[in-house]
């Protein structure tokens, strides 16, 4: 804070929550679980990829500051610090990372490192940073833990500009934590997936959805054999405050997911079990779906022996339950005739 500048007092008793991002998929539910605590909440969202339906039936209750977040933060400037910051708004989604490197690389990292500059001068509350696990590159394991090295492809190759940024994003976390006292908790989300999920941007759950719902062909890339684990939005943001309110976790990185692998192949089919779908399941090449050139990773499953010793992490949602939510989300929107959200 410049010097000189006072403080308006806080009379309102309420835990001070910022929730940046918070229009976002996983931003959204976080919302929804921290609503009902009664706790001030601030959400923070630019809606470059988020929507103000995510968390309107949370108005008029939560306040909205629908700007970018650097300068969201200067407006925030003069208020009484927050308790507890949950950092999540980033340029998400390969397409769109693909589509606007600079407007992504920008956002990934300068809106991280503003966030941390304001929460260490307001009173250092604990924060979670949300990254990826991108950030674990290409190894050779197929079994990824929190403290294994990482391998990158060229910077040639734009696709890897997210998990660099990301990486860079944790640095400066654990930097603060260690230089500055920050109790920074870095979270890497694995493949998140459930209702409010965007398939504009190339997540795969949400186009099988859309796809098998319209009885369209679903479109695999590759030979399909490659394998994730999926993990409902629900089980993903149930541990978030658990994990920043324990001073176990402040200074470390989780991996937060699922540890049951799928390949893709079979997460088409599914979908199209559970939905009753007429839609085949067509394989296509990654050189037709990127052009521009995109390399997948074969496997990639979490060890999530860190999260579980520190907090019993064990996520409850189905696959089946969550393509189904998908499913109803999608209709009782209308959004399957071929509309786009
Ligand atoms: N969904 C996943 O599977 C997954 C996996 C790994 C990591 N993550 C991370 O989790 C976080 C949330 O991702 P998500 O899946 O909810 O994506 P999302 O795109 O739905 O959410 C990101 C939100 O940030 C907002 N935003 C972007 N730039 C902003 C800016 N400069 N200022 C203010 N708001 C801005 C967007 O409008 C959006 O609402 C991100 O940090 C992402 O990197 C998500």
């Amino acid at each position: 804070m410049p010097p000189g500048q006072t403080i308006k007092p806080d009379t309102d008793p309420r835990p001070r929550v910022l929730i940046t991002g918070g229009a976002g998929f996983i931003g959204s539910h976080l919302l929804d679980l921290l609503a009902p605590s009664g706790a001030q909440i601030t959400v923070v969202d630019d809606l470059s990829t988020g929507r103000v339906e995510n968390i309107a039936h949370h108005q008029p209750r939560i306040r909205f500051i629908g700007s970018r977040l650097d300068r969201a933060l200067e407006q925030l400037e003069d208020e009484p610090p927050f308790d507890r910051v949950y950092h999540l708004a980033a340029a998400v989604g390969v397409d769109l990372i693909l589509a606007d490197p600079i407007g992504s690389i920008e956002t990934n990292v300068e809106q991280t490192s503003a966030l941390l500059r304001y929460v260490n001068a307001h009173g250092n509350p604990p924060t979670l940073i949300a990254s990826s696990s991108e950030v674990y590159g290409k190894p050779g394991a197929s079994v990824f833990s929190e403290d294994d090295d990482t391998l990158y492809g060229p910077s040639t190759t734009g696709r890897w500009s997210y998990a660099h940024c990301k990486a860079i994003d944790e640095h400066l976390a654990l930097a603060y934590h260690d230089k500055r006292g920050l109790p920074a908790v870095v979270c890497r989300f694995f493949n998140t997936v459930g209702p409010r999920q965007s398939g504009q941007y190339g997540m795969v759950l949400p186009r099988f959805v859309q796809a098998a719902l319209n009885d369209a062909p679903i479109r695999v890339f590759g030979d399909g054999e490659q394998t994730r684990c999926f993990c409902d939005v629900r089980d993903v943001v149930a541990v978030l405050p658990t994990l920043l309110e324990s001073s176990e976790a402040h200074g470390r990185v989780f991996n937060i997911g699922s540890d049951r692998p799928i390949s893709i192949g079979q997460l088409a089919g599914l979908v199209v079990r559970e939905l009753s779908s007429e839609s085949p399941i067509v394989k296509t090449p990654y050189a037709d779906a990127y052009p521009q050139g995109f390399e997948d990773l074969r496997h990639r499953r979490p060890d999530l022996s860190r999260v579980r010793s520190v907090c019993g992490f064990e996520p409850s949602y189905t696959l089946s339950r969550t393509i189904a939510d998908i499913a109803e989300e999608i209709r009782s929107s209308g959004i399957h005739a071929g509309g786009k959200r």
